[in-house]
């Protein structure tokens, strides 16, 4: 049964049924809609809107509705939405008085509520998600602290680094991301039951008590915004599109690094796959597919916005389509972040290749140029004169590291015997010991920071 049948003289066409639809992918509100309703029917009986006994009644009758579909033995089917579905079930199992759950509300503020509590728990799931990471991340950097490998620019070798650094700098974004995700929390966790259809009502109603059982922070203040706000929706996606762009990120780092021509990186086994015709090849599917999902979460993001942005005041069916885009956003999302987990948390790493690595390409050049500015000589023309010396290694193919005193001097007699030392890989890592650089204790400090900062989020 529909609930607006009564104004009209003929069904609705079939094909307008099914195109007007939305339990086929509401029905993951069931849970959210049916606590909501149980809020609203306590709240209700407490302000005499219905008697006691009544609410009670509705409440059995949404109790036992509840057990029944996460028991799997009422299918979520036969209604146009969830809302529907649950009142219709209501009627059937406790009759007449079932009618009453609806006063004082509308599908608007319901459904505004049900989304609400569906993405606070999701934000929830996230946040540990995130965390778990970002608890993995600190693992790898402690594991590897010891350890120098190349640092890029213009995917071209630039200077050595820490890999606790590297591992560091991922945290750092995810940290950001799950920063993010609190304030979004903080933001969203409004309640906007009581605005019934658009207005507000004139029952007497409390929203204080649907609050406080829903567990909501306080509750909203224009009805009219209440039933058609859906920026928490946006903001969710919002978030979630950067810490996809983040994973995708890494995702190109992984790809490059467990390649043979870096060799950094062995995916393992459990996470790698191979290739129908190539016997040889192991693949970065796993990588490959988290990059590619990243587009549809950007994806759910416009389509939110560009949903919302023409509405008129107040609530208009578009916005039945804040949905799918999140419920695909959420589990993409998810799936993604705890694959990388634990993908990461199995990764193995060949050091003494990414060591090798890094001092190739004439990566300490940097630290010659530094060397002669320590010495007085301004950097531009240290830089000018390391190039040179660059450009003889070049001509003469071997790396700085096997250049010897006298080809030092050959460029500036500024050189001393200690130069040797200041060019190999470690010694360049270590140089950058500025606050965040790339020397051991420096990506040690971030480590202890970041940890610090992961706290608040692990359970
Ligand atoms: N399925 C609808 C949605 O998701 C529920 C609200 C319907 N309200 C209405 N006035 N038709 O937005």
């Amino acid at each position: 049964m529909k609930l607006w049948e009564g104004r009209f003289d003929k069904p609705t066409a079939a094909d307008a049924d099914v195109f007007n639809e939305s339990l086929s992918f509401d029905k993951k509100l069931y849970r959210v809609d049916i606590t909501a309703s149980i809020a609203h029917a306590t709240m209700l009986g407490a302000c005499g809107m219905i008697t006691q006994e009544e609410s009670a009644v509705i409440i059995d009758g949404l109790t036992s509705i509840l057990s029944d579909v996460e028991t799997g033995s009422l299918p979520v089917q036969g209604a146009e939405d969830i809302h529907s579905f649950v009142e219709n079930e209501l009627v059937s199992r406790v009759g007449q008085v079932g009618k009453k759950l609806h006063t004082a509300r509308s599908r608007n503020d319901q459904v505004a509520t049900d989304m609400r509590l569906y993405v606070r728990e999701s934000l929830d799931k996230v946040q540990s998600l995130l965390a778990a990471l970002v608890d993995t991340l600190c693992s790898l950097a402690s594991a590897n602290v010891k350890y120098v490998m190349p640092g890029f620019t213009h995917l071209r070798k630039a200077q050595p680094i820490n890999c606790a650094q590297y591992f560091n700098a991922y945290s750092e974004m995810f940290l950001r991301d799950l920063d993010r995700f609190a304030a979004c929390r903080a933001r969203m966790n409004v309640m906007p039951l009581g605005s019934a259809a658009l207005a507000g009502t004139s029952y007497p109603i409390n929203r204080e008590i649907t609050r406080e059982l829903l567990h909501f922070d306080s509750i909203s203040q224009n009805s009219l915004d209440a039933v058609s706000d859906r920026d928490f929706i946006a903001e969710y996606l919002f978030c979630a599109s950067l810490t996809m762009m983040h994973l995708s990120r890494l995702c190109e780092d992984t790809i490059l690094y467990t390649s043979d021509e870096f060799g950094y990186w062995v995916i393992p086994d459990e996470y790698s796959t191979g290739s129908s015709i190539m016997p040889q090849k192991k693949n970065p599917d796993i990588p490959e597919l988290v990059r590619g999902k990243s587009g549809r979460v950007l994806g759910h993001l416009t389509a939110i916005l560009t949903a919302i942005k023409g509405l008129p005041l107040a609530y208009n069916k578009d916005l039945q389509e804040d949905k799918e885009g999140f419920f695909d956003a959420e589990t993409t999302l998810c799936n993604c972040l705890s694959i990388y987990t634990a993908m990461m948390s199995k990764m193995t790493f060949n050091v003494n290749r990414m060591y090798d690595a890094a001092g190739e390409g004439y990566a300490t050049a940097t630290d010659i140029a530094d060397y002669l500015a320590k010495k007085g000589i301004p950097f531009r023309d240290a830089h000018a004169i390391t190039g040179k010396i660059v450009r003889y290694c070049i001509e003469k193919n071997k790396p700085l590291t096997a250049l010897s005193l006298k080809e030092f001097r050959d460029a500036s007699d500024a050189f001393d015997e200690d130069v040797l030392s200041a060019v190999t890989t470690r010694a360049s890592a270590e140089a950058r010991n500025s606050v965040g650089g790339s020397s051991r204790s420096a990506a040690k400090a971030g480590l202890l920071s970041i940890k610090r900062r992961l706290k608040k989020y692990l359970n």
